[in-house]
């Protein structure tokens, strides 16, 4: 559980059944993705396991993504753009999606900025976060679309930078960090010490000088309602800050964090609340940001894997498949939905049943399935797509138990420092 009460976890693993006494009716899955996930497995012949974009459905909740956010800025006061965040899944195919549907790039790393501007996004469409975010070395931009200070050194350091023209931002300001939620990240604003010290570095720079907040805590985490909450006191927090600072023009940032279950709802129906909000409490707001990341591309890749061997007893049928852990990182934080197809070509969608999947690692926790349903005739030489395998999935995946590669790289830099 990464978070301090963890419900929203449990109850979401809760709702699975670890021992379902009978196999419940197959589940179904939205069209687009099984269309795009049978396609891929009724087509590849290659080595397993691997990863596959799935077109498709992807473009689909870009595109849907894209359309809510035009229509909401349509009608709001102030503008509202989408900042897809770069390192939860850096595929080149995801960041030319929302660049071609006017989305922005949030970047955590110089590195994260050089592989945006080299996919074709302009400086100022690029928002820059994070602790790290000047590692490995800055890079020449003209002028980055915003910036937000993690620690109230950072601020100082970048303040005086901003002011005599060494780093070119249309929006400067720092991440507050929440009051009643653990976080490490951001500047602890209702700390009266830290407020008069933000306050009188944000004051001496120049009146053109755009300024911004950042908040970020995952609702993934915490559970919708009380990142609604939080995100209401942030709001609060903006307003008393602005104050201060005579009602200077402000752009409001919101990092993501939105499980994909959650979010076609929130863009529904929490985000116009928060919008509204904002033109009636901060009309000194003048652009709102979100920072989608897995919501948009959690989703967007499967997992193909091939079933070893089949050991079938009273309690259940156990299925050894050559994908592990290390190319699913984080399947113990979501549902990962199981689509497998026979010799014939037949595709069939998993439901809860009695089953499990165990990963190709020689490691007790190498589990890929519990409480699943598996095919009747299912066979070594099967393919499996784990579904809901992009995102950290994808992006922290690594490569144990694949033989040689890392510890050839530690022994070099061994040699080196002596
Ligand atoms: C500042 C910021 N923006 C956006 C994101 C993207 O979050 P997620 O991929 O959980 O949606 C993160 C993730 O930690 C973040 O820290």
């Amino acid at each position: 559980m990464h978070t301090p009460s963890g419900m929203p976890t449990l109850a979401r693993r809760l709702r699975t059944p670890r021992t379902a006494r009978r196999p419940r009716r197959a589940a179904t899955l939205p069209r687009l993705l099984l269309t795009d996930a049978r396609q891929v497995l009724r087509s590849y012949r290659g080595e397993t396991p691997r990863r596959f974009l799935l077109p498709m459905y992807t473009a689909a909740t870009f595109a849907d993504a894209a359309e809510r956010i035009a229509r909401l800025r349509r009608g709001a006061g102030q503008d509202v753009v989408l900042a897809y965040s770069v390192k939860t899944s850096p595929a080149a195919e995801l960041l030319g999606l929302a660049r071609d549907r006017g989305m922005w790039a949030e970047a955590i790393a110089q590195t994260e900025v050089l592989h945006a501007l080299a996919l074709g996004f302009p400086s100022e469409h690029i928002i820059l976060n994070g602790p790290g975010k000047w590692w490995p070395s800055p890079s020449k931009v003209p002028a980055y679309g915003a910036v937000f200070c993690d620690s109230l050194a950072e601020l100082r350091a970048s303040s005086r930078a901003v002011a005599n023209g060494d780093l070119r931002t249309h929006v400067f300001g720092l991440r507050l960090r929440p009051a009643t939620v653990a976080s490490r990240f951001g500047i602890a604003l209702h700390d009266p010490k830290a407020f008069s010290e933000v306050v009188r570095l944000l004051r001496r720079l120049p009146r053109r000088q755009g300024l911004g907040l950042h908040f970020h805590i995952a609702s993934s985490m915490v559970g919708v309602r009380t990142w609604q909450a939080l995100a209401v006191n942030f709001l609060g927090a903006a307003g008393v800050l602005s104050e201060s600072l005579h009602d200077r023009p402000l752009t409001l940032s919101f990092g993501g964090g939105w499980h994909p279950d959650d979010w076609p709802v929130f863009l529904r129906t929490g985000f116009p609340e928060l919008v509204a909000q904002c033109r009636r409490r901060l009309p000194m707001v003048r652009r709102i940001v979100l920072e989608p990341g897995k919501a948009l591309s959690q989703r967007a890749m499967c997992l193909v894997v091939r079933v070893l061997e089949v050991r079938r007893s009273r309690w259940g049928t156990e299925l050894i498949v050559d994908g592990s852990v290390a190319e699913l990182p984080d399947i113990r934080s979501h549902t990962h939905r199981v689509v497998s197809c026979d010799a014939s070509g037949h595709v069939t969608v998993w439901g809860a049943g009695r089953d499990r999947v165990l990963g190709r690692l020689c490691m007790e926790y190498d589990i890929l399935s519990e409480a699943v349903q598996a095919p009747r005739g299912i066979r070594a030489g099967h393919l499996l797509a784990y579904l809901d395998a992009g995102a950290y999935d994808a992006s922290m995946a690594y490569s144990f138990g694949r033989g040689g590669v890392p510890v050839s790289a530690h022994l070099g830099m061994l040699r080196r420092s002596r």
